[in-house]
This record gives structure tokens, C-alpha cells and sequence, in this order.
């Protein structure tokens, strides 16, 4: 190969040598700033390898002089947040629903802290943006079964209703007027348009009107004489057009006759005290708190 490098005539450099089909390559050297950058790099990586975690050892590697890695940053890091967590969750512990309100840090920190818990431990039943299903109350409104104020929340989570585990549970069951025998099905399908009227829906007028002394005697205790519901009694309001078990004449019959007794379960034993505080401040921010 060497016997067939030569001059080139053209440049006055010499060739390589190649010949592809008469096309001949120069043989110019390598530019002095590309050499310059190229010899920078192996310094550079020299350099690197003292101060930095580089080479694999057999059951280990050279840590380096500076004796960091991003391992040992991000654990450090992570220490910080969890006490400073720390000392959040102690602070919400000692604190007051009240304080904790009055508190801007200490708010904002129990509102994301509510947030991850409720999709955690309440969203399979009331749903992921707490808008509530058919039986499952939707927490975003202003309509509460038990109560919107912040402490009544809080009972609410804590002890759950009707459940079996707590006996501090909340307890209202309205009677299955019908399979209790308390009223016939007549006169069901007349309190029930009575319902429907008094939720400004279409009725039969006769129905409504013999169903009006019916409600008096019969539901007016817990769900109020104009039924806009007690919480006392866990009873909804029945004249603002929002329903736990939706709101057409078969619902609210079979709701009268068979009653419903919704379970909410009771999160005092299951949660800690902190937990449940942010979950009453997230569930009471989310609109409809009192
Ligand atoms: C197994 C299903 C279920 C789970 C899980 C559940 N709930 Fe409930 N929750 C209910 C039912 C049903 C009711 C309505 C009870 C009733 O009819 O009185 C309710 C009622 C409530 C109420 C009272 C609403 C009102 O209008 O007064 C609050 C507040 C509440 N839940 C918050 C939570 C929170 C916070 C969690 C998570 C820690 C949670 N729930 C988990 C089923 C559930
Ligand atoms: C002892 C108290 C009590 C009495 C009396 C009572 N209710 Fe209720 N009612 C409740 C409670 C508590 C609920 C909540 C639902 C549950 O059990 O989960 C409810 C729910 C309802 C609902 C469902 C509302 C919705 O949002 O879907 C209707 C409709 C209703 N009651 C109608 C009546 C009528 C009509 C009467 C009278 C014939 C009556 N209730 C008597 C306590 C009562």
C-alpha cells in the first residue's frame, strides 16, 4: 500500500494511498483544535474519576475524593423533607381544627396531605374528585347529611355511620314504611308525590295533596316540616333537588318502602389522628363546608 502514496499534484499534500476507482484521499492531519478538544476530554475525564464514584470494583467502586453521589444527595435531601414533615405532623397533631385553619403553611400542608389520603382511602366509595355515586354522598356540595361544619366532618370520618366497628357511630334509620308496615302502598305513592312537589318536580296533584298530612306525621320529624332535612337526624333535604339515591318517583318509593341505610365506615381506629384532620380540612375545603 505504501508504494502507492505519492504528492497529490493539485495540493502538494500527500495521499493516503486508497485509490477507490481513481478517487484518492488526502492525508492532511487532524485539525489542532479538534486534537485540543479530544486531549481536554481525557484530562477532563481523569479529573472526573478522582473526585467522582467511576470505576466498578469487584464488590464495590472508587468512591472518589469528594466522596459524594447522587445517591447519598437524594437521601440526604429525603431526610430534610421527612422532618420537616415531622415537625408538620406534630404541629397538626397539637393543633386545633381551628388553628389549623388560621395557620397558612400548616393549612396547605394538611390540604395535600387530605387530598392523598381521600383518593387513598375514600375514593372507591365517593369518588375520585369526591362527587359521590348513586348512594355515596357527593362531598363537593352544600347539601350534608350530617353536617358541613368542620367538626361535624370530622365525626363524620371518625366514627362513620351505621357501621359495626364503632359505637359512637352516627345511627338514624328511617323506617321501611312498608315492609315495617307502617304505611300501605298507596299511600307511599302519595308521599312520594308529595316529595316530588315539594322538589318542584312534575306530580299528580291529588296524590301530593293526600300525601302532604301523610309527610307531616310521618317523615316531617326527621327531614324537617318543609323537608329541607336535619342533620341532627342525618336526614337529607328533600326539596333542593339534590339525591343521594336520585330523585324519580320509583326511586323515592322504593326508598320509603324499603329504606336505604347507607354504611360509611368508621377511619378513628384506622387512621391517625393527623391523617384525619387533614382529610376533614380537605373534605370541608372542597366548597360545600359550612
Ligand atoms: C365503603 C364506602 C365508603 C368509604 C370507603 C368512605 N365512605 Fe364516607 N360515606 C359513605 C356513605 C354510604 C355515606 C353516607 C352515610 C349515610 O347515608 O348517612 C358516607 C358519608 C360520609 C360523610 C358525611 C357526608 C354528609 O353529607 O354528612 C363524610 C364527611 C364522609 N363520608 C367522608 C369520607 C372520607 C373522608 C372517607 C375516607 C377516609 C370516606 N368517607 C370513606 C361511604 C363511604
Ligand atoms: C328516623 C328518621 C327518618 C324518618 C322518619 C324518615 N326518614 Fe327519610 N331518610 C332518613 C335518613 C337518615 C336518610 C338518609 C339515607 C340513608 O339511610 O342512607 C333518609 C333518606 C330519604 C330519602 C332519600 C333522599 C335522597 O337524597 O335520595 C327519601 C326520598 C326519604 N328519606 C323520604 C322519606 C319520607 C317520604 C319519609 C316519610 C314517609 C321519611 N323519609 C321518613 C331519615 C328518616
Amino acid at each position: 500500500m505504501a508504494d502507492d502514496r505519492k504528492i497529490d499534484e493539485f495540493s502538494g499534500v500527500e495521499t493516503t494511498g486508497h485509490n477507490w476507482d481513481g478517487i484518492e484521499e488526502l492525508d492532511n492531519p487532524m485539525p489542532k483544535w479538534w486534537i485540543n478538544i479530544f486531549y481536554a476530554t481525557v484530562i477532563w475525564g481523569f479529573i472526573y474519576m478522582m473526585f467522582y464514584p467511576a470505576y466498578p470494583l469487584i464488590s464495590s467502586y472508587t468512591k472518589g475524593f469528594l466522596e459524594t453521589s447522587e445517591r447519598t444527595e437524594l437521601a440526604i435531601e429525603l431526610e430534610a423533607v421527612k422532618s420537616s414533615r415531622a415537625i408538620f405532623v406534630a404541629k397538626l397533631d397539637a393543633a386545633t381544627l381551628e388553628e389549623v385553619r388560621n395557620d397558612t403553611d400548616l393549612f396547605n400542608f394538611a390540604l395535600a396531605g387530605g387530598r392523598s389520603a381521600f383518593s387513598v382511602n375514600c375514593s372507591q366509595c365517593h369518588g375520585s374528585g369526591a362527587q359521590g355515586s348513586f348512594g355515596y354522598p357527593n362531598l363537593n356540595d352544600d347539601e350534608w347529611l350530617w353536617g358541613g361544619e368542620i367538626e361535624q366532618i370530622s365525626y363524620s370520618i371518625t366514627h362513620g355511620a351505621r357501621n359495626t366497628d364503632d359505637d359512637d357511630a352516627l345511627l338514624s334509620d328511617m323506617p321501611a314504611f312498608l315492609r315495617d308496615e307502617i304505611l300501605s302502598a298507596d299511600e307511599i305513592k302519595d308521599v312520594a308525590n308529595h316529595v316530588l312537589k315539594i322538589s318542584s318536580q312534575e306530580h299528580d296533584q291529588a296524590a301530593a295533596a293526600r300525601g302532604t298530612v301523610l309527610f307531616e306525621e310521618n317523615c316531617a320529624a326527621c327531614h324537617g316540616e318543609d323537608g329541607s332535612g336535619l342533620s341532627d337526624m342525618g336526614a337529607p333535604a328533600l326539596n333542593n333537588g339534590i339525591w343521594l339515591y336520585s330523585g324519580n318517583l320509583d326511586t323515592i318509593v322504593e326508598t320509603v318502602s324499603n329504606s336505604r341505610a347507607g354504611v360509611m365506615p368508621a377511619w378513628g381506629g384506622k387512621l391517625d389522628s393527623a391523617t384525619i384532620k387533614q382529610l376533614a380540612i380537605y373534605v370541608h375545603s372542597l366548597g360545600g363546608g359550612q
